[in-house]
């Protein structure tokens, strides 16, 4: 009984993040469905202090729904760090879906990357079916001297072990959506990031915060200790 209630503290009680670095949240406002106003991105960078975050890389949306330019993030980016007077130590990419937007952007050479090397491209697909040409858009970002990192492999559908591991031999890289092990999704998803964990396929981890409400409410969900333990390391540098 008393293991059992151990192995069900949250990422909060273990402080999990205290010196932790997000790399993949919708914090830039009134850009995607993420923050919807300067209000709501404050009071979430405010919950991010709480938990001991140190720094964030904001990924807003970029595909055919949310055609945001490079241009119009960079300004809005601004805007925040211009009013955010806290600790956090703030950095712009984005997550760029596998349409013809991304394609269009890697061909003018007009990506943000995410990472301090430069090299790092965040992308996601749609949950449900693989996008057309996804292998083509994955191997022009490689060819083009960009390492993708394919978002939440665990919330898709049509995912397979077999297509992860292709991947990861040409050279792509996995994030693990944190809040799919705290339950935040489909117990298909909780699953699937649980054998993808044990299998090592994750390179790193974000927390995909669209609210202030989810983030509150996950951090704070229990979390067996045989998953925490099976976290890659945040990389220091990407
Ligand atoms: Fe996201």
């Amino acid at each position: 009984m008393f293991s059992f209630l151990h192995s069900k503290k949250s990422l909060q009680q273990r402080e999990f993040f205290h010196g932790y670095t997000d790399y993949h949240c919708h914090l830039l406002y009134g850009v995607d469905d993420g923050s919807e106003s300067w209000g709501d991105t404050e009071a979430m960078l405010k919950t991010y202090e709480e938990l001991g975050i140190t720094k964030v890389w904001l990924t807003p949306h970029v595909m055919e729904d949310y055609p945001n330019t490079t241009a119009q993030l960079q300004q809005r980016f601004g805007e925040l760090c211009a009013a955010y007077r806290g600790p956090i130590v703030l950095h712009l990419a984005a997550e760029y879906m596998i349409c013809p937007v991304l394609t269009e952007r890697i061909r003018n050479n007009d990506l943000l990357t995410i990472g301090e090397k430069g090299m790092h491209v965040l992308v996601e697909t749609s949950y449900f079916d693989a996008p057309l040409h996804m292998d083509q858009t994955l191997d022009l970002l490689r060819s083009s001297g960009y390492i993708p990192i394919m978002a939440h492999p665990e919330r898709s559908e049509y995912m397979t072990t077999k297509m992860m591991e292709d991947m990861r031999s040409r050279g792509i890289k996995f994030q693990l959506d944190l809040f799919s092990i705290c339950g935040a999704y489909s117990p298909t998803s909780r699953m699937r990031a649980e054998k993808y964990l044990k299998a090592g396929y994750y390179d790193l981890v974000g927390t995909d915060t669209h609210s202030n409400r989810f983030l509150q409410f996950f951090a704070k969900a229990g979390v067996p200790n045989k998953l925490v333990n099976l976290l890659p390391e945040q990389p220091e540098r990407l």
